[in-house]
C-alpha cells in the first residue's frame, strides 16, 4: 500500500481535530483510500506546549517551516495556521516545490485563492481548501462536483455561527446585543475582537469563496458589500417577530440583470423559510440550481472536530489521487476543473 507523507503546519484546534480524526479514524481511512496517510511532520513555533499530547513513533515536532518545504519525502503540506503572510509564503513555496496542499484557511483563499489555484495548476498539484468556509459542512466539493452540473442561480446562507448565536438568543431570550455578546465570547464562540464576525467580514470572505466556485468567477473579498449586525436592537427582533420573521446575518450571492450581486447584511427572513429556522452557532446554506430547484446544507461552521472533518476530507482525496497518480489512473480533481473555477483568465 502506498504511504503518502504529509505534514502539518500549525497544530491549534483544527489541526488536532484533523490529526485525532485521522488517528482514531486510521482503519476505515486506510480502508476507504487504500492509502497509508501518515503524519510524519508538524510544525510549531514551541513544541512544549504540546508535550501532553501523545505522537506516533513516525511523527516528530519541527520548528523550522524548511525541514517541512525543503523535505522531498513530504507529498502533502496540510497549512493550518491562519493568517495571510507567513501562511502564504509558506503555502506558495509548498506549491512551487511540488507539494500538494491542504488549507483550512478562509481569509487566504478569499485574498489569494485564484492566485493560488493557478499556481498550484502550474506546478501540476493539488490545493484543497474544504475546511475554509462552513467548517464542517461539505459544500466545496459539493458546489465543484455534486451540483457541478448545475448552473447556480442562487446562493444564500447564515455564514458566521457567532452572529447566528447572538441573532438567535436576543430572538429567542429578548436579550441585547451587547450581553449575548459578552456571552458569545465568554463561550468562545466570539473572539476576544469579534469585529470580523460582527462586522460581517468573516461571512464575506466566506461568501467571497462559495460564490467564486458557484458562479464561475473570480470573486474577491472586496467585490462583497457589507453590513454587519452591531446596530441590531431589541426593537428590530420584536418587530420582526411581530410580523412573523428572524433577523439573520445572511451572504447573498445572486445573479441579477446588471449582474453578479454580493451582499452581506442583516435581512428579515420568513419564518416559514428553512433559514429562519437555524439556531445558535449553526450554519447553513441555501442554492437554488437549474437542476436541483432548490437545497439546503446544514451543520456546524466551526469547532475542532467539524471543521478537523474537513480537513481530512480532503486529505483524503489528495492522497487518493497521489496514488491514482502514481498508477497512472486518475487526474487531479482540480486541474480538470479549474477553468469552472476561474474562466477566461
Ligand atoms: N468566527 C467564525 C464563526 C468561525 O463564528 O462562524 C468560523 O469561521
Amino acid at each position: 500500500m502506498k504511504v503518502v507523507k504529509i505534514a502539518l503546519l500549525g497544530f491549534g484546534t483544527v489541526s488536532q481535530g484533523a490529526f485525532n480524526l485521522l488517528k482514531d479514524n486510521y482503519e476505515l481511512i486506510t480502508n476507504r483510500t487504500n492509502v497509508d496517510v501518515q503524519v510524519t511532520k508538524i510544525f510549531v513555533r514551541n513544541p512544549d506546549k504540546y508535550s501532553h499530547i501523545t505522537l506516533p513513533a513516525h511523527t516528530t515536532y519541527v520548528t523550522d517551516v524548511n525541514d517541512v518545504l525543503q523535505d522531498d519525502s513530504i507529498d502533502m503540506v496540510v497549512e493550518l495556521m491562519g493568517g495571510t503572510t507567513f501562511a502564504k509564503d509558506c503555502v506558495e513555496q509548498a506549491l512551487k516545490s511540488g507539494k500538494n496542499v491542504v488549507t483550512a484557511n478562509k481569509d487566504l483563499m478569499a485574498e489569494a485563492g485564484p492566485y493560488l489555484l493557478d499556481l498550484a495548476s502550474k506546478n501540476n498539484v493539488d490545493l484543497r481548501f474544504e475546511a475554509s468556509v462552513l467548517g464542517g459542512i461539505p459544500i466545496i466539493r459539493t458546489l465543484y462536483d455534486s451540483l457541478g452540473g448545475n448552473k447556480i442561480t442562487e446562493l444564500v446562507g447564515i455564514m458566521n455561527g457567532t452572529t447566528n448565536f447572538i441573532l438567535s438568543k436576543m430572538t429567542d431570550e429578548g436579550l441585547g446585543y451587547e450581553e449575548v455578546l459578552k456571552e458569545a465570547q465568554e463561550l468562545g464562540y466570539a473572539e476576544a475582537d469579534p469585529t470580523a464576525d460582527v462586522e460581517g467580514l468573516d461571512a464575506a470572505r466566506k461568501l467571497a469563496i462559495l460564490a467564486s466556485i458557484s458562479f464561475n468567477r473570480r470573486i474577491f473579498f472586496e467585490d462583497v458589500t457589507v453590513e454587519g449586525i452591531t446596530k441590531i436592537d431589541k426593537t428590530d427582533i420584536a418587530y420582526g417577530k411581530d410580523f412573523g420573521y428572524n433577523i439573520k446575518l445572511l451572504g447573498i450571492a445572486k445573479e441579477t440583470n446588471k449582474g453578479l450581486s454580493l451582499n452581506v447584511y442583516p435581512a428579515f427572513v420568513p419564518i416559514q423559510h428553512p433559514l429562519a429556522a437555524v439556531r445558535g452557532s449553526y450554519n447553513a446554506i441555501y442554492i437554488k440550481g437549474n437542476g436541483i430547484d432548490d437545497a439546503m446544507f446544514y451543520g456546524r461552521g466551526a469547532g475542532s472536530l467539524p471543521t478537523g472533518s474537513s480537513v481530512v476530507s480532503d486529505i483524503m482525496e489528495v492522497a487518493k489521487n497521489i496514488d491514482y497518480n502514481a498508477t497512472g489512473r486518475l487526474k487531479p480533481f482540480y486541474f480538470d476543473q479549474k477553468n469552472i473555477y476561474a474562466p477566461g483568465k
